[in-house]
């Protein structure tokens, strides 16, 4: 049975399912998810991120990293860890480029991962070197040094409707046995009673439930033992409209024509994160392009440019464009850093 039929089926006995359920479904379904099931990662696959585009993206977060590790005077027992690590070039990237600081290739490797097909990817790549763990709680009792990058954007949203002062949710029916989107009935929803005063009838704004309790995880850690963490995602402060999107083989598509076939994100809030990062001190969001050019990407892509030639040169010119440039992801893309009260933020943040 196909993922379709299996959601057809389930809406058939119980009714609607909200946009949340719906992409928790096709993205981590334990037989049809998408990211269970597939590796839907780099030029052959449905989209590329950052560190499949340039080694310089993983090599500048890990030394950002290894400089906020300084700045807290170097613990000797710590975690590095990242959230969501698709096929692990981040982190690894992240470990090459920091092998010269002392002490801090000593780090326990820890990534948080929900996709047993993507465990094994992550393991090819990174052999014996990191430990997996299922959710940020799971993370060691001791400094935390950590990347979430395109993680939050894959975190299930639910969608809702302004109706007056309450809110319809947006949910996934069938219409003519097919599925497609509906309103609930309106409801009072106190959990987004801060947008009534940025909002009109008829505006749609989303809610990540899981987005809070796992940046709380994080920012419980860093503050209670020391630590750092970035988190790289595309969206901005407060969301406003429909932002689920689906791609698949480099191009959008319906997010309800091909369930699990196609990878679906949402644009993050990053006015959740900073409330939830609130035990920590936390940066101003920063465009991604303006962060990597504080921390030398030019440089470095001057660098590695004096042993490139060709197409070879081509290319390289083109991925520090796309990371930084601000109509490519230079702008869409924010980060944002979380550390203890009273410790100076990573490089390349404010
Ligand atoms: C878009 S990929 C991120 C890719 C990677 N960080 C990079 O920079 O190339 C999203 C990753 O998050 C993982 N993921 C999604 N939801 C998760 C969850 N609830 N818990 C843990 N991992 C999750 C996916 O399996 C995948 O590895």
């Amino acid at each position: 049975m196909s993922l379709r039929d299996l959601i057809t089926t389930q809406i058939e006995t119980a009714g609607p399912i909200s946009v949340a359920e719906y992409m928790g479904l096709c993205l981590l379904h334990p037989q049809h998810g998408y990211y269970t099931t597939a590796t839907p990662f780099g030029v052959k696959g449905d989209f590329v991120t950052a560190p499949d585009i340039s080694q310089m993206f993983g090599e500048l977060i890990g030394l950002c990293l290894a400089q906020a590790w300084l700045d807290q005077g170097a613990p000797a027992r710590f975690t590095l860890a990242e959230l969501g690590p698709g096929r692990g070039t981040l982190i690894a990237d992240m470990l090459r480029a920091t092998r010269g600081v002392p002490g801090f290739a000593q780090a326990d490797v820890v990534l948080v991962e929900a996709s047993a097909a993507l465990r094994a990817v992550q393991r090819d790549a990174l052999g014996d070197r990191a430990q997996w763990v299922d959710t940020v709680s799971d993370l060691p009792e001791q400094p935390l040094f950590l990347v979430a990058n395109e993680f939050f954007d894959a975190l299930p949203v639910r969608q809702f409707v302004r109706d007056g002062t309450r809110w319809r949710e947006r949910q996934v029916g069938l219409v003519d046995g097919k599925l497609a989107f509906g309103l609930a009935p309106p409801a009072p929803q106190p959990a987004l009673a801060h947008r009534l005063e940025d909002t009109s009838d008829g505006d749609l704004v989303e809610d990540c439930p899981a987005a809070a309790p796992v940046l709380s995880g994080v920012a419980d850690r860093i503050a209670t033992h020391g630590g750092a963490a970035l988190i790289i995602d595309y969206g901005d402060w407060r969301s406003l409209g429909d932002t689920v999107q689906a791609v698949r083989e480099h191009a959008a598509t319906d997010p309800l024509a091909d369930p699990g076939k196609a990878d679906l994100t949402a644009h993050v809030d990053f006015e959740v994160i900073a409330r939830a990062a609130a035990p920590c001190k936390y940066s101003k969001i920063t465009p991604q392009g303006a962060f990597l050019e504080r921390l030398g990407i030019t440089q470095r892509a001057q660098a590695l440019a004096g042993k490139l030639s060709g197409p070879a040169l081509d290319n390289h010119v083109s991925a520090h464009r796309r990371l930084t440039h601000p109509s490519e992801m230079g702008n869409l893309f924010k980060v944002m850093g979380l550390v203890p009260q009273g410790c100076p933020l990573p490089p390349g943040l404010e």
